[in-house]
Formats: C-alpha cells, structure tokens, sequence
C-alpha cells in the first residue's frame, strides 16, 4: 500500500483569483521553470509531483492542499 508523501501524491490547487499561475520546476541538477499553467477564479489543478517535476511554485492567491495540510498564498 501506498504511504503518505511518495512521489505519486497529488496535490490540489484552488485558485482565488483570476490570473494564479501555477510552474512546474525540473527535477535534477539542472532546475528550471518548464510548465506554467494559468488558473482563473474558482478553478482547480490536481497534480502530481514526477519524474520530470519535483517543485513547484504558485504565483496569485490560492489554497494549496497536500498531504502535509493545507497552506494559502495570502
Ligand atoms: N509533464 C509534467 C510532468 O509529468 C506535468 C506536471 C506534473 C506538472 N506535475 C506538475 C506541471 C506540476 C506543472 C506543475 O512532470
């Protein structure tokens, strides 16, 4: 059975306001930005972190759920 943090958690992104800009960063040595996706008010990202993703930054008033809580950008 899966335990809480492996990698394959997801982890939901609330947006609170139009224009939350959610990046992907690289995993590995070389860490650079390599996706953005843009949410609007109201709208929802589930992801995941990968093999290809290992942080992430959110940009914008947002509520952040994950299996260590729950955290908001305000
Ligand atoms: N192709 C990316 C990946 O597999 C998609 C992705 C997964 C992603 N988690 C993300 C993009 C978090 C932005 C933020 O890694």
């Amino acid at each position: 059975m899966e335990k809480s943090g492996d990698k394959n958690d997801f982890f939901v992104i609330k947006a609170l306001e139009d224009g939350v800009n959610v990046i992907g960063l690289t995993r590995g040595s070389d860490t650079r930005f390599h996706h953005s996706e843009k949410l609007d008010r109201n709208e929802v990202m589930i992801a995941q972190f990968t093999d290809h993703t290992s942080a992430v930054k959110i940009r914008g008033k947002a509520i952040i759920q994950t299996s260590h809580g729950e955290v908001s950008t305000e």
